[in-house]
């Protein structure tokens, strides 16, 4: 099947999107469509990062055969979301960086998910060296230093200065004068994992500096503002390139003032470069210009979403998450492009999201299990879910769960003390049954799937609770009457019945529970929270009623709760109450004539 996906003027530029780079050469089942970037979506661009802004890296768009070739089993190309901004920064020495941080910090970059203070390569220097910078030292001795921290070989034509030389041999040789083999420790001892990561940057010449994943800052030029900096700062300012040789950091300035001059800085900045100059007349401090690149990583998953899908189309950003599964509930206009929603889902929420899937059908089956598609990720739907404190492993294929109603379970537990004994009649897996075993004396738990049952078994024993769980495989009426008939009848404070569809009829099997007994018993009369849906004006109203008829009484005493909107209009309600002496013994004989 062959589909189109149009992409409208507001979303990514033509520039920064090719559609060669979106999809691979074989379109199919897909195709995409771009239209030109129009400049009044340009304006319309707030402050701050933005998919619409920056420049793309001019790497990129030289080679996009090869790319689409290197791309072309992916449903779009991840490097067409870089973005390269052009900024502005402070270069500083490191030890004053978070003292300045926070005084500049309402001109400083301020991007979400960015440091205000940056690293870029190079930027460090040896610790054991830095007493050998200070404000006395001499142009060529930084000029052999800078040779040294940059790795340029012994003998490239300049002689070490006598201390340097020392440093040189010290490092070289131990104590008694032998040569160090400083990989001995290296290979004689286990790695120990952060250390040696900071060991293997430091070594590589500070190369992962200024690079995560998500974003990279790299010098392009020093601002040759020493015109700029003596207009600001007088005559008397003789700033040098590099003046300080000791480890620095760039402060991050604020986007507005990527262009700027010197002079057209604010007060405020201006005003630090001037206190640093104040009694050497030389500026420790730089304005350097830099290139900062936001990666596929760095946007946000709306953000993906918005360039990718036509212009009109919701952008889907929420999904139910059960386990490493995310669970999507795409409408009608999503399907077409499921796939690439799924991808973006998956990237965005690794590693805890292993596998995207998609509702296919409304719930229709006795089970509630859903018709569940797999759109991205690893085909298990088997999973670990914790809630309540509790773990329950659930195949979503074959059995139900739903996480929204973690609170409304929690609420219901919160009632339950250890002197109850509680009968849930629709157990499924035991999200309740399970949690409650925790708080009450005993709990007996029901549910027709066989696999529900099964997986229920399953977690009582991976929670430690099975022996304070009975587990039946039945239906739900036949269960209610065997167990009230039975022994255990009179222990049964609970009863919890969590079928919203059906659980109200299910209420005319506690009619008559008690008939056969002798009426000068002693009895408990349980109190049942049965759930249910109405997509009446009035749900209270409406539910009661289902409970009225279903208990064959006049009147009944519920206490009613909202417990969530399933869909518009549509309610789910919790009843509970105590279940009426006049039902329990209910002359059941007389009814059926
Ligand atoms: C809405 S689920 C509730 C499961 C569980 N209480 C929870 O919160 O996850 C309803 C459960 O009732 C079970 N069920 C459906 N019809 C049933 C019946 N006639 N008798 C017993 N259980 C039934 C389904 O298999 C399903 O596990």
């Amino acid at each position: 099947m062959a589909m189109k996906l149009f992409l409208r003027p507001h979303s990514i530029p033509l520039i920064t999107l090719p559609p060669k780079l979106l999809f691979p050469k074989n379109p199919k089942p897909l195709t995409i469509s771009l239209f030109c970037f129009n400049t009044q979506a340009q304006t319309q661009i707030h402050y701050g990062p933005s998919l619409h802004k920056g420049t793309k890296p001019s790497s990129q768009s030289q080679n996009p055969q090869q790319q689409q070739e290197e791309q072309s089993d992916l449903m779009f190309d991840e490097q067409s979301f870089t973005r390269v901004f052009d900024l502005t920064a402070l270069r500083v020495p490191a030890k004053d960086c978070f003292a300045l941080e926070s005084r500049l910090r309402g001109h400083l970059l301020n991007w979400p998910r960015i440091r205000n203070v940056a690293r870029v390569p190079n930027d460090d220097v040896d610790p054991s060296l830095l007493p050998l910078l200070g404000s006395t030292i001499q142009q060529e001795d930084l000029v052999s230093l800078e040779r040294r921290i940059h790795g340029k070989a012994e003998g490239d034509g300049d002689v070490l200065s006598p201390v340097l030389y020392r440093d040189k041999l010290a490092r070289e040789f131990n104590a008694r004068g032998f040569i160090k083999f400083r990989n001995l420790a290296k290979i004689s001892r286990p790695k120990r994992k952060k250390k040696n990561v900071k060991e293997e940057e430091r070594s590589e010449g500070n190369k992962g500096i200024g690079k995560s994943e998500i974003a990279l800052v790299e010098v392009v030029e020093e601002e040759e503002g020493e015109g700029d900096l003596k207009g600001l700062l007088g005559d008397e300012f003789k700033g040098t390139r590099r003046k300080w040789s000791g480890p620095t950091r760039l402060l991050l300035l604020d986007e507005r003032y990527a262009a700027r001059k010197a002079e057209e800085l604010p007060e405020a900045i201006k005003v630090v470069l001037k206190e640093d100059t104040g009694q050497s007349t030389r500026s420790t401090f730089e304005l350097v210009r830099c290139k900062l690149t936001l990666f596929y990583d760095y946007w946000q998953m709306d953000e993906i979403l918005e360039a990718l899908l036509p212009k009109g189309i919701i952008v889907p950003s929420a999904f139910e998450t059960v386990g490493h599964i995310a669970h999507l509930n795409l409408r009608e206009e999503h399907l077409p492009y499921k796939n690439l929603i799924a991808k973006v889902v998956l990237d965005k929420n690794k590693p805890k999201i292993q596998t995207v899937v998609n509702k296919i059908d409304a719930i229709h089956n006795d089970y509630r299990t859903m018709q569940l598609e797999v759109l991205a990720g690893n085909h298990s739907l088997v999973t670990t879910v914790v809630e309540n404190g509790m773990r329950f492993h659930v195949d979503l294929a074959t059995v139900y769960w739903n996480s929204r109603l973690a609170t409304e379970r929690q609420r219901l537990l919160n009632g339950f003390t250890y002197r109850d004994v509680v009968c849930d009649v629709f157990s499924g897996v035991g999200p309740i049954a399970i949690s409650a075993a925790k708080i009450v004396k005993r709990v007996y738990a029901n549910d027709l799937n066989p696999i529900a049952v099964e997986y229920l078994e399953r977690n009582c024993v991976f929670n430690k609770l099975e022996k304070k769980i009975k587990v039946f495989n039945m239906d739900g009426r036949r269960f209610i009457q065997a167990i009230f008939s039975s022994d255990k009848a009179n222990s049964i404070t609970q009863v919890v019945m969590n079928l919203p569809n059906d659980a109200a009829e299910y209420l005319d099997a506690f009619r008559g529970i008690y008939t056969d007994r002798p009426k000068n018993e002693d009895f408990t009369f349980p109190m049942i929270h049965v759930y249910g849906f109405s997509k009446a004006q009035d749900p209270e109203f409406d539910f009661h009623e289902r409970l009225r008829i279903a208990l064959s009484e006049v009147e009944v005493n519920v206490e009613m709760r909202r417990v969530r909107l399933v869909a518009p209009g549509k309610w789910m309600l919790c009843a509970s109450f105590v279940l009426p002496e006049s039902v329990a013994f209910a002359d059941t004989t007389r009814l059926d004539m």
